[in-house]
């Protein structure tokens, strides 16, 4: 069994932060070489932390709910790769949060953008590379709203249910040529992104909690294992699959 990934070029988009940053890191553990990507400078001030361990890690900024800036995104981790990419994980997502007869379509259209067009997209783009080379892994990140439809974040469900059946169809194309495309679906995770839940709503904060058979909310840490295996050559065999980090939650 193999997990070491020295050697591998990896790119993880939003991967400054949150469950991404923690992903990027596991990368870098496991060896690979690494660009992380997001939407602000931060991300620099990420990569620069990170960097010390193994190898340097390049920041790429950039807007990739504009369709527009996505070619040149990517052309950007493909130069800091040297023009070599074995791992993408498609990271960077938003969310709103409203009623969805108030549901501003401003934000619809952002969020789909941002969380499922980029990402085939840049799996797009990633794809044709990792064709030619005969070897890839796309790991897309999908979420519990990839299997139900949770309240008042139609968008978002939209969004990553589009993301298991996108994983599904690259995967069908591309698996027999070696390029593997899976998911990872994260239960409900402390960062960024669900804080307003924990802040604003202790309520339905504690209500989730107690349905989680694992008794907490999953962090990004959680994530590292599953995200080494996948991009691995312990995996070669996986492939199509959205895989739940839940704490049992689905299975309750
Ligand atoms: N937090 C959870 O409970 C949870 C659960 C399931 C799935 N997810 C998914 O995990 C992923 C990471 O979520 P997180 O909770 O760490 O969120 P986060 O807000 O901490 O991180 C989001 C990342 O996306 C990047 N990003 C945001 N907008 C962007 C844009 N327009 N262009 C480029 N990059 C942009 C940011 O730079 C950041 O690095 C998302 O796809 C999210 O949907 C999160």
């Amino acid at each position: 069994m193999n997990l070491d990934l020295t050697g591998k070029k990896a790119v993880v988009t939003g991967g400054g932060r949150g469950l991404c940053k923690s992903i990027a890191q596991a990368y870098l553990e496991a060896g690979a070489e690494l660009v992380i990507t997001g939407s602000s400078g931060k991300t620099r001030e990420a990569a620069l932390e990170m960097a010390s361990r193994h190898y340097p890690v390049t920041a790429v900024i950039g807007d990739l709910s504009d369709p527009e800036n996505i070619p040149e995104i990517y052309a950007e981790c493909m130069r800091a790769l040297n023009g070599r990419i074995d791992i993408l994980v498609n990271g960077a997502g938003t969310q709103f949060r409203s009623p969805a007869e108030t549901f501003p379509y401003d934000q619809w259209d952002k969020i789909l953008k941002l969380n499922l067009s980029a990402v085939f997209r840049m799996s797009q783009l990633a794809g044709r590379d990792m064709l030619a080379q005969g070897y890839g892994r796309i790991i897309n990140i999908a979420s519990m709203t990839s299997f139900f439809g949770s309240e008042q974040i139609p968008a978002y469900s939209a969004s990553k249910g589009g993301i298991a059946q996108l994983t599904k169809a690259l995967s069908n194309e591309w698996a027999k040529k070696g390029v593997l495309v899976n998911a990872i679906a994260p239960g409900y995770m402390e960062t960024a992104l669900t804080e307003t839940i924990k802040t604003g709503n202790p309520a339905q904060y504690q209500q989730i909690t107690e349905r989680i058979p694992a008794g907490r909310w999953g962090t990004g840490e959680d994530l590292k294992g599953i995200s080494v295996l996948l991009a691995s050559d312990a995996a070669s065999y996986i492939t199509g699959a959205v895989i739940p980090v839940d704490g049992g939650y689905l299975g309750k």
